[in-house]
Protein backbone atom coordinates (compact mmCIF):
# COMPACT_ATOMS: atom_id res chain seq x y z
CA UNK A 1 0.00 0.00 0.00
CA UNK A 2 2.43 2.13 0.70
CA UNK A 3 4.69 1.79 -2.41
CA UNK A 4 1.22 2.62 -4.29
CA UNK A 5 1.17 5.56 -2.46
CA UNK A 6 4.49 6.30 -3.57
CA UNK A 7 4.33 5.81 -7.00
CA UNK A 8 0.87 7.96 -7.05
CA UNK A 9 2.86 11.07 -5.54
CA UNK A 10 5.95 10.45 -7.85
CA UNK A 11 3.54 10.06 -10.86
CA UNK A 12 1.74 13.38 -9.62
CA UNK A 13 4.69 15.26 -9.26
CA UNK A 14 5.87 14.13 -12.60
CA UNK A 15 2.99 15.45 -14.35
CA UNK A 16 2.17 18.70 -13.01
CA UNK A 17 4.88 20.21 -15.14
CA UNK A 18 8.04 22.24 -15.44
CA UNK A 19 11.60 20.98 -15.97
CA UNK A 20 11.47 18.51 -13.46
CA UNK A 21 8.55 17.01 -15.76
CA UNK A 22 10.66 17.25 -18.91
CA UNK A 23 13.48 15.12 -17.13
CA UNK A 24 10.78 12.60 -16.09
CA UNK A 25 9.43 12.27 -19.80
CA UNK A 26 12.05 11.48 -21.44
CA UNK A 27 13.54 9.50 -19.15
CA UNK A 28 10.30 7.65 -18.81
CA UNK A 29 9.58 7.17 -22.60
CA UNK A 30 13.49 5.70 -22.61
CA UNK A 31 12.61 3.19 -20.11
CA UNK A 32 9.86 1.68 -21.39
CA UNK A 33 10.70 2.19 -25.33
CA UNK A 34 10.63 -1.47 -25.68
CA UNK A 35 7.48 -2.02 -24.63
CA UNK A 36 5.61 1.11 -25.96
CA UNK A 37 4.17 -0.64 -28.74
CA UNK A 38 2.68 -3.75 -27.03
CA UNK A 39 1.21 -1.59 -24.56
CA UNK A 40 -0.57 0.91 -26.99
CA UNK A 41 -2.31 -1.51 -28.79
CA UNK A 42 -3.62 -3.47 -25.58
CA UNK A 43 -4.30 -0.96 -23.23
CA UNK A 44 -5.85 0.87 -25.99
CA UNK A 45 -7.52 -1.94 -27.11
CA UNK A 46 -5.90 -1.64 -30.53
CA UNK A 47 -8.48 1.22 -31.21
CA UNK A 48 -5.17 3.94 -31.00
CA UNK A 49 -4.48 3.07 -34.59
CA UNK A 50 -7.74 4.40 -36.18
CA UNK A 51 -6.98 7.92 -34.26
CA UNK A 52 -3.74 8.36 -35.43
CA UNK A 53 -5.41 7.32 -39.01
CA UNK A 54 -8.11 9.88 -38.32
CA UNK A 55 -5.69 12.53 -37.03
CA UNK A 56 -3.25 11.75 -40.55
CA UNK A 57 -6.95 12.05 -42.34
CA UNK A 58 -7.47 16.05 -41.48
CA UNK A 59 -3.87 17.26 -41.95
CA UNK A 60 -4.64 18.34 -45.31
CA UNK A 61 -1.21 17.11 -46.88
CA UNK A 62 -3.08 16.59 -50.32
CA UNK A 63 -2.98 20.03 -51.02
CA UNK A 64 1.10 19.62 -51.57
CA UNK A 65 1.56 16.23 -51.67
CA UNK A 66 5.36 16.57 -52.20
CA UNK A 67 5.77 19.00 -49.21
CA UNK A 68 7.90 18.51 -45.78
CA UNK A 69 5.54 17.35 -42.84
CA UNK A 70 6.85 17.08 -39.21
CA UNK A 71 5.67 14.39 -37.02
CA UNK A 72 6.44 15.71 -33.69
CA UNK A 73 6.96 13.79 -30.21
CA UNK A 74 7.07 10.96 -33.16
CA UNK A 75 7.77 8.08 -30.68
CA UNK A 76 8.08 4.69 -32.69
CA UNK A 77 7.34 6.56 -35.51
CA UNK A 78 3.64 5.04 -36.40
CA UNK A 79 2.45 8.45 -37.77
CA UNK A 80 4.95 9.25 -39.81
CA UNK A 81 5.26 6.07 -41.34
CA UNK A 82 1.53 5.86 -41.75
CA UNK A 83 1.39 9.70 -43.49
CA UNK A 84 4.73 8.42 -45.86
CA UNK A 85 2.46 5.83 -47.05
CA UNK A 86 -0.47 7.15 -47.90
CA UNK A 87 -1.48 6.80 -51.84
CA UNK A 88 -0.26 9.86 -53.53
CA UNK A 89 2.14 10.59 -50.76
CA UNK A 90 5.59 11.90 -52.80
CA UNK A 91 6.87 14.54 -50.00
CA UNK A 92 8.83 13.62 -46.48
CA UNK A 93 8.49 13.28 -43.15
CA UNK A 94 10.89 14.49 -40.14
CA UNK A 95 9.74 12.34 -37.05
CA UNK A 96 11.43 14.44 -34.43
CA UNK A 97 11.73 13.01 -30.20
CA UNK A 98 13.73 14.25 -27.71
CA UNK A 99 13.67 10.02 -26.71
CA UNK A 100 16.32 8.54 -28.63
CA UNK A 101 15.27 4.74 -27.57
CA UNK A 102 11.76 5.74 -28.60
CA UNK A 103 12.81 6.86 -32.42
CA UNK A 104 15.51 3.25 -32.38
CA UNK A 105 12.27 1.54 -31.37
CA UNK A 106 10.73 2.55 -34.33
CA UNK A 107 13.57 2.18 -36.96
CA UNK A 108 12.72 -1.01 -38.89
CA UNK A 109 8.83 0.31 -39.49
CA UNK A 110 10.70 3.50 -41.14
CA UNK A 111 12.81 0.92 -43.57
CA UNK A 112 12.35 2.29 -47.31
CA UNK A 113 9.54 5.28 -45.94
CA UNK A 114 10.82 8.87 -46.48
CA UNK A 115 10.86 9.44 -42.43
CA UNK A 116 13.96 10.81 -41.35
CA UNK A 117 14.21 10.54 -37.11
CA UNK A 118 15.60 13.37 -35.38
CA UNK A 119 16.51 13.61 -31.91
CA UNK A 120 14.74 17.14 -30.76
CA UNK A 121 12.85 19.02 -27.83
CA UNK A 122 9.47 19.93 -29.61
CA UNK A 123 10.09 23.25 -27.40
CA UNK A 124 12.92 24.38 -29.22
CA UNK A 125 13.13 22.74 -32.75
CA UNK A 126 15.98 22.46 -34.99
CA UNK A 127 13.77 24.23 -37.81
CA UNK A 128 13.07 27.24 -39.88
CA UNK A 129 10.55 29.72 -39.05
CA UNK A 130 8.08 28.43 -41.51
CA UNK A 131 9.56 25.62 -42.90
CA UNK A 132 6.99 22.78 -42.87
CA UNK A 133 3.76 22.62 -44.66
CA UNK A 134 2.16 20.96 -42.07
CA UNK A 135 2.55 19.06 -38.51
CA UNK A 136 1.14 16.49 -36.66
CA UNK A 137 2.03 15.78 -32.90
CA UNK A 138 -0.22 12.34 -31.19
CA UNK A 139 -0.22 11.96 -27.55
CA UNK A 140 2.45 14.70 -27.08
CA UNK A 141 1.39 17.98 -26.29
CA UNK A 142 0.57 16.60 -22.62
CA UNK A 143 3.56 15.82 -22.03
CA UNK A 144 5.21 18.97 -22.54
CA UNK A 145 6.42 21.22 -19.49
CA UNK A 146 4.99 24.28 -20.96
CA UNK A 147 1.92 23.63 -23.22
CA UNK A 148 1.71 26.87 -24.67
CA UNK A 149 5.26 27.23 -25.29
CA UNK A 150 5.37 24.42 -27.43
CA UNK A 151 1.96 25.03 -29.13
CA UNK A 152 3.67 28.34 -29.98
CA UNK A 153 7.05 26.35 -31.41
CA UNK A 154 4.91 24.47 -33.10
CA UNK A 155 3.57 27.19 -35.24
CA UNK A 156 6.64 29.42 -35.56
CA UNK A 157 7.86 26.18 -38.01
CA UNK A 158 4.58 25.73 -39.95
CA UNK A 159 4.56 28.07 -43.46
CA UNK A 160 1.39 30.14 -43.54
CA UNK A 161 -1.79 28.34 -44.14
CA UNK A 162 -0.40 25.08 -42.57
CA UNK A 163 -2.03 23.14 -40.74
CA UNK A 164 -1.04 21.57 -37.08
CA UNK A 165 -2.80 18.70 -36.00
CA UNK A 166 -2.93 17.85 -32.49
CA UNK A 167 -3.95 13.98 -30.90
CA UNK A 168 -4.36 13.50 -27.43
CA UNK A 169 -6.42 11.87 -24.40
CA UNK A 170 -9.01 14.10 -23.14
CA UNK A 171 -11.68 13.77 -20.58
CA UNK A 172 -15.17 12.26 -21.54
CA UNK A 173 -17.96 14.64 -21.00
CA UNK A 174 -20.49 11.96 -19.89
CA UNK A 175 -20.21 11.39 -16.42
CA UNK A 176 -21.25 7.80 -16.94
CA UNK A 177 -18.14 7.19 -19.28
CA UNK A 178 -15.66 9.33 -17.41
CA UNK A 179 -16.49 7.15 -14.26
CA UNK A 180 -15.80 4.05 -16.23
CA UNK A 181 -12.76 5.42 -18.20
CA UNK A 182 -11.58 7.04 -14.32
CA UNK A 183 -11.32 3.18 -12.83
CA UNK A 184 -10.23 1.99 -16.16
CA UNK A 185 -7.46 4.23 -15.66
CA UNK A 186 -6.50 4.58 -12.13
CA UNK A 187 -7.08 0.95 -11.10
CA UNK A 188 -6.66 -1.74 -14.23
CA UNK A 189 -4.23 0.66 -16.53
CA UNK A 190 -1.46 1.15 -13.97
CA UNK A 191 -1.19 -2.49 -13.45
CA UNK A 192 -1.56 -4.22 -17.39
CA UNK A 193 1.23 -1.16 -17.85
CA UNK A 194 3.92 -2.16 -14.88
CA UNK A 195 3.43 -6.05 -15.59
CA UNK A 196 4.31 -5.73 -19.51
CA UNK A 197 7.03 -2.86 -19.54
CA UNK A 198 8.28 -3.69 -15.35
CA UNK A 199 8.61 0.73 -14.92
CA UNK A 200 7.43 1.23 -11.58
CA UNK A 201 5.79 4.65 -12.55
CA UNK A 202 5.30 4.72 -15.81
CA UNK A 203 1.21 4.03 -16.45
CA UNK A 204 0.28 5.92 -13.27
CA UNK A 205 2.12 9.03 -14.95
CA UNK A 206 -0.56 8.37 -17.75
CA UNK A 207 -4.02 9.17 -16.19
CA UNK A 208 -2.09 12.10 -13.89
CA UNK A 209 -0.90 13.58 -17.21
CA UNK A 210 -4.15 13.57 -18.69
CA UNK A 211 -5.92 15.02 -15.60
CA UNK A 212 -3.56 17.75 -15.88
CA UNK A 213 -4.53 18.28 -19.89
CA UNK A 214 -6.92 20.81 -20.79
CA UNK A 215 -10.86 19.76 -21.82
CA UNK A 216 -11.41 19.77 -25.99
CA UNK A 217 -13.04 23.40 -25.33
CA UNK A 218 -9.74 24.69 -23.76
CA UNK A 219 -7.49 23.42 -25.83
CA UNK A 220 -8.77 24.96 -28.65
CA UNK A 221 -8.79 27.86 -27.28
CA UNK A 222 -5.39 27.77 -26.27
CA UNK A 223 -4.63 26.93 -29.90
CA UNK A 224 -5.95 29.64 -31.16
CA UNK A 225 -3.64 31.99 -29.09
CA UNK A 226 -0.67 30.36 -29.84
CA UNK A 227 -1.70 31.79 -33.54
CA UNK A 228 -3.58 29.59 -35.52
CA UNK A 229 -6.70 30.23 -37.22
CA UNK A 230 -9.85 28.29 -38.34
CA UNK A 231 -9.18 25.75 -35.27
CA UNK A 232 -11.83 22.38 -35.27
CA UNK A 233 -12.29 19.93 -33.15
CA UNK A 234 -13.32 16.32 -33.34
CA UNK A 235 -14.27 14.19 -29.84
CA UNK A 236 -13.06 10.00 -30.50
CA UNK A 237 -14.54 6.98 -29.28
CA UNK A 238 -17.15 8.63 -26.47
CA UNK A 239 -14.74 11.93 -25.66
CA UNK A 240 -11.48 9.71 -24.79
CA UNK A 241 -9.22 11.04 -27.36
CA UNK A 242 -9.81 14.47 -29.40
CA UNK A 243 -8.32 15.68 -32.46
CA UNK A 244 -8.23 19.35 -32.99
CA UNK A 245 -6.51 21.23 -36.00
CA UNK A 246 -5.66 24.62 -36.56
CA UNK A 247 -4.09 26.74 -39.66
CA UNK A 248 -0.85 29.18 -39.42
CA UNK A 249 -2.17 32.97 -39.79
CA UNK A 250 -1.09 33.60 -43.42
CA UNK A 251 2.27 36.30 -42.78
CA UNK A 252 5.66 36.48 -43.38
CA UNK A 253 6.57 33.49 -45.78
CA UNK A 254 9.60 30.58 -45.01
CA UNK A 255 13.22 31.73 -43.72
CA UNK A 256 15.23 32.74 -46.51
C1 LIG B 1 2.93 8.89 -25.69
S1 LIG B 1 4.33 8.97 -26.73
C2 LIG B 1 3.60 9.21 -28.33
C3 LIG B 1 4.44 8.66 -29.44
C4 LIG B 1 3.79 8.64 -30.82
N1 LIG B 1 3.50 9.96 -31.30
C5 LIG B 1 2.55 7.79 -30.83
O1 LIG B 1 1.53 8.23 -31.38
O2 LIG B 1 2.60 6.66 -30.34
C6 LIG B 1 4.94 10.57 -26.38
C7 LIG B 1 6.29 10.84 -27.01
O3 LIG B 1 6.53 12.24 -26.90
C8 LIG B 1 7.90 12.43 -26.63
N2 LIG B 1 8.05 13.77 -26.04
C9 LIG B 1 7.42 14.24 -24.95
N3 LIG B 1 7.79 15.53 -24.72
C10 LIG B 1 8.64 15.85 -25.71
C11 LIG B 1 9.37 17.02 -26.04
N4 LIG B 1 9.30 18.13 -25.28
N5 LIG B 1 10.15 17.02 -27.11
C12 LIG B 1 10.26 15.90 -27.89
N6 LIG B 1 9.63 14.75 -27.63
C13 LIG B 1 8.83 14.72 -26.55
C14 LIG B 1 8.27 11.27 -25.73
O4 LIG B 1 9.64 11.02 -25.72
C15 LIG B 1 7.45 10.13 -26.36
O5 LIG B 1 8.19 9.43 -27.33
Amino acid sequence: MFAVDTERREAHEAAAGGAEKRRYVRRMFSEIASSYDLLNHVLSLNIDRGWRRHAIDVLGWERRPQGMYLDICAGTLDVGVELSRRRGFRGSVIAADFAEPMLRAGREKASGAPVRPVVADALQLPFANGAADGALVAFGVRNFDDIDAGLRELVRVLAPGARLVVLDCSTPSSALVRGVYHAYFQHVLPLIGRAVSGHRTAYRYLPESVANFPGAPELAARLERAGLTNVSYRTLTLGVTAVHWGERAAGPGRAA
